[in-house]
């Protein structure tokens, strides 16, 4: 990619004054600088990094639109939203740090745009896919690559999405939906008139987590702060524990299913709240691998009761029972704000304050970005 391509935020808003020489083509400026090394057809706007650091280290740039093999189908994106993933991969710094970085790049990231979830339009597919068809309106996942105007994404990832549900609604649910469904289902077993602690009810996974724990029949205790009762309850929660006021592991009532969405609290303190039967399903660790190797070798503060880890899939089944929810007004994506593509980094940087309640969505407006 040349130079000529790479436009910082101020570069572009420079650009936009000067209007030397140029025009302008979906809202967008084009200097004549820049239409010499790009078209539109091969390229797209992206939120790009090129080195670790902090939330500012994105620029806006012109990079490839990516091409498609014959399984594979191109998403023009709406919607997106900002989950750890993007953390993880733009700071480089995780759980743990060389086997991590063999997945986001040892020294520099493999990645040149993040973003995981998509909620969009299809606008090209490869020959073999016979499911979906240019126009059609999807939602899903892709892996890293939302943070632009066009992303490839596998159509087994990707669920078409119910008209009445907005690109905004579908664009924050897929990764942390996903979690909290397939963490409750998959992991915790969950069953009708069981009792779920789902812990971190305010957060991204937690606020769909207490919606799915309730569509399943359950009675839900929700821990948050105190600041945060009234939407946890809102969103069905039948008890509420604020966690800056009581130690709950200590308290007496015992639970069925602890989600934990926080990872905070030593495992030794979750077995005296678990029913002697009980799951510990454990999303807010990044240790989980770990976790699932320690329930397998069995440690005897557990006994019978079980810790459950899980990784997160995307597929068109559960994307559709999520919809289904939706589309029943049995969910709803708690969204606290919306940013768009442009403010990236303030959206990094309000994530990772972990102060988020519900989801932080990104608004992919290329077009009116410039
Ligand atoms: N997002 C994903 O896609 C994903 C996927 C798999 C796993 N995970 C893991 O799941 C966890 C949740 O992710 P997320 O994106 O949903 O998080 P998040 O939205 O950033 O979580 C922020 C929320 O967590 C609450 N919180 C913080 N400390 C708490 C505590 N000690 N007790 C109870 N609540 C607390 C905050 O509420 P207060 O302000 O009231 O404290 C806030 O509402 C993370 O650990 C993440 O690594 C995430």
């Amino acid at each position: 990619m040349s130079n000529h391509n790479v436009i910082s935020l101020e570069a572009k808003l420079q650009v936009k004054v000067e209007k030397n020489n140029g025009f302008r083509h979906n809202g967008l400026y084009f200097s004549q600088l820049m239409l010499i090394s790009m078209s539109y057809e091969h390229n797209m706007w992206a939120m790009t990094y090129d080195r670790y650091g902090s939330p500012d280290i994105f620029n806006l740039k012109q990079v490839s639109t990516p091409s498609i093999k014959d399984d594979e189908v191109l998403v023009k994106i709406h919607s997106s939203s900002i989950n750890t993933p993007d953390i993880f991969f733009r700071s480089g710094i995780t759980a743990f740090f060389g086997m991590s970085r063999f997945v986001t790049g040892i020294r520099r990231p493999k990645m040149e745009v993040l973003g995981w979830d998509v909620a969009g339009e299809i606008v090209k597919v490869g020959d073999n896919v016979t499911d979906l068809v240019p126009g059609d309106r999807v939602f899903g996942g892709v892996g890293g690559g939302a943070h632009a105007e066009y992303a490839r994404a596998k159509p087994k990832n990707l669920a078409k999405l119910n008209e009445k549900i907005s690109f905004e609604e579908a664009g924050v649910m897929p990764m942390s939906a996903l979690s909290s469904l397939q963490g409750l289902r998959n992991a915790g077993e969950i069953k009708q008139n069981q009792d779920v602690l789902i812990y971190g009810a305010s957060s991204g996974l937690g606020t769909f987590g207490v919606q799915i724990a309730k569509y399943y029949g359950t009675h839900v205790t929700g821990v948050a702060s105190g600041k945060n009762e009234q939407i946890v309850r809102d969103i069905g929660a039948d008890d509420f524990i604020d966690y800056t006021k009581r130690d709950f592991t200590a308290e007496d009532t015992k639970y069925d299913i602890v989600f934990d969405c926080v990872g905070r609290i030593p495992l030794k303190k979750w077995s005296k709240a678990l029913k002697p039967e009980g799951r510990f399903v454990n999303a807010g660790s990044p240790n989980m691998s770990i976790l699932g190797m320690f329930s397998r070798v069995g440690g005897n503060r557990f006994r019978s009761k079980k810790i459950r880890s899980f990784n997160q899939t995307y597929n068109t089944e559960d994307l559709d029972i999520l919809q289904n929810m939706v589309s029943k007004g049995k969910m709803k994506s708690i969204i606290d704000v919306s940013y768009p593509i442009a403010k990236l980094s303030e959206a990094h940087r309000y994530y990772e304050l972990r102060k988020t309640v519900g989801k932080v969505h990104i608004k992919i407006d290329f077009e009116e970005t410039a």
